[in-house]
């Protein structure tokens, strides 16, 4: 059965230059996006940036431009990381643009027309690092004997007039929302930490600021911007139209999935779907937080000059190997650490040596004793079943882990099978019965040249370069590369290319003797 899919990246802020963090976010909803697109779904994959705020603003000015000019060529670059890294989205929206300023001030007018927005002054503790209000109760002991945001962030003590939306009044049907629909949010780790949050009880949330001016004025109040969290979470909508209920876009809403990271799972989880309750709007059907990355065992920070573009690894060890580890690496939803040495064993061991190995040691059997060309798919033993059995059951077994954001179990799957193929063709010996049976080899290629397909095509979402190149050498046409076109084989008498290597293994450099 196919649908309609709408998955989205959290939109970044513009105030510093994209990371591998960032790329990480985006690459998981890219594959999210691709493996239901490879299933037939209308999908309608969304990413962005967040151009509005205090922080931004800062940022133009340290800079010495104009906002607008720096909120471009930030943006610009945020773009360019995506499209380096393969990221396949539908939609890049930046909340710059009429048609989002549009969409957030129609949202707010229909909060406010709900009764859930009031006039008031906030007095309290602004994070600027988090864009974040926090509760006196929440602050902790930071250095030099300051109380810091339970993100270390410092604060700031703001007093000033400001629209509340009556996040109070939310709780219950929050916690209701977490109960009925247990799949609305995970991982639990980030799940227990909300619940237990809300649990606590909601204060009202000051949703606009009158300090500054870089933002979306207020509907009806032009001394007012919005408080950027606001302005930017409409984003998912206003990317559909809204609020055009005509708009073709307007049928992907509910979202199917909300991307983020752990560090903005409050803001999803909490005051998204109030929002969206006081609108009369539907929430969407899942959020699902990743965890962080340090690099080399530390956390990444401008300071300690230890910042990973995404685009220089790319550069470096192919966009695919990079894409890989970073879903390979930990269990998705779970924290981890970027090295330069797990890098280079992922890619020499699971992509080169299983995968790799696996494809070039059947490809260059095919091009020496085949002529290249494709063997007949004839009798089959039980040894052949038995792979060719294990293939076919990935792109379902794939599809229930994505649906859980198991991200790096769908891989597991893929790998398990992998191994197998490598126990056959390493049992079944190929290079042997070229001298004692011929027609038995050339079953064996013919079993191997199928398994391998089925695995380059489940493989696509996750590493769409190298995984095309694959199913070219395999004589897998464009046309032949979906989920639904496994169901028919590929015709033998087939003329493959000379096989070329998909992973070339990685060596470093030699060092300098010192
Ligand atoms: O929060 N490890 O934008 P942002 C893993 N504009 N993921 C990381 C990461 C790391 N070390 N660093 C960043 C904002 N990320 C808001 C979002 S959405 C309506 C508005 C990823 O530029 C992760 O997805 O600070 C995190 O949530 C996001 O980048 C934060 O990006
Ligand atoms: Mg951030």
């Amino acid at each position: 059965m196919t649908g309609r899919f709408y998955v989205t990246t959290p939109i970044y802020y513009v105030n510093g230059a994209p990371h591998i963090g960032h790329a990480y976010t985006s690459v998981a909803a890219d594959v999210m996006a691709r493996f239901h697109r490879l299933a037939g779904d209308e999908v309608f994959f969304l990413t962005g940036t967040d151009e509005h705020g205090q922080k931004v603003e800062q940022a133009a000015q340290a800079a010495g431009i104009d906002p607008k000019v720096f909120v471009d060529r930030v943006s610009a670059d945020f773009r360019n990381m995506a499209d380096a890294m393969a990221i396949s989205y539908d939609d890049f929206i930046r909340t710059t643009e009429p048609r989002h300023i549009t969409g957030a001030q129609a949202l707010w007018q229909k909060v406010a027309e709900s009764g859930a927005i009031y006039l008031g002054a906030y007095e309290g503790w602004y994070a600027l690092r988090d864009e974040c209000f926090y509760g006196e109760d929440e602050l902790i002991d930071g250095p030099e004997g300051k109380k810091v945001a339970p993100t270390g962030a410092p604060v700031d003590w703001v007093k000033e007039p400001s629209y509340f939306f009556k996040l109070s009044a939310f709780q219950d049907k929050l916690l209701e929302l977490y109960e009925s629909h247990p799949e609305f949010l995970g991982p639990n780790s980030t799940k227990r930490e909300i619940v237990s949050f809300v649990k606590q009880g909601l204060r009202d949330l000051s949703i606009s600021r009158t300090s500054f001016k870089w933002g979306i004025p207020v509907p009806g109040d032009e001394a007012h911007v919005m408080y950027v969290w606001f302005d930017a979470l409409a984003n998912y909508l206003s990317a559909l139209d809204y609020p055009n209920p005509d708009a073709p876009r307007a049928a992907f809403w509910p979202a199917n999935l909300h991307l983020v990271g752990k560090d903005i799972a409050r803001f999803h989880a909490i005051y998204w779907p109030a929002f969206l309750m006081a609108a009369d709007i539907e929430v969407p059907k899942k959020i699902f937080a990743n965890g962080w990355w340090t690099i080399e065992g530390q956390k990444m920070s401008k300071s300690l000059g230890n910042v990973v573009d995404p685009r220089d690894l790319a550069k470096e060890f192919g966009v695919d190997a990079v894409r890989f580890f970073l879903l390979r690496e930990v269990p998705f939803g779970g924290d981890s650490d970027l090295s330069r040495k797990s890098l280079i064993t992922r890619n020499n061991v699971e992509l080169a040596n299983d995968l790799g190995n696996l494809c070039q040691r059947t490809l260059s059997l095919v091009a020496r004793n085949c002529d290249g060309i494709i063997p007949e798919r004839r009798v089959l033993t039980e040894s052949d079943t038995h792979l060719l059995g294990q293939v076919s059951v990935l792109p379902e077994l794939m599809a229930a882990q994505l649906e859980r954001c198991a991200l790096t179990d769908a891989l597991e799957d893929v790998w398990k099978v992998i191994r197998a193929g490598n126990a056959y063709i390493d049992h079944q010996a190929p290079w042997a019965l070229r001298k004692t049976d011929v027609e038995r080899m050339k079953d064996v290629l013919r079993v191997l040249l199928d398994a391998l397909r089925g695995i380059a095509t489940v493989l696509q979402p996750f590493m769409p370069q190298s995984m095309d190149r694959m199913l070219t050498q395999l004589g897998v046409e464009d046309g032949e590369r979906t989920f639904a076109a496994l169901e028919t084989l590929i015709p033998a008498g087939r003329k493959l290319p000379a096989p070329q290597g998909i992973f070339p293994r990685y060596v470093e450099p030699t060092e300098e003797p010192s």
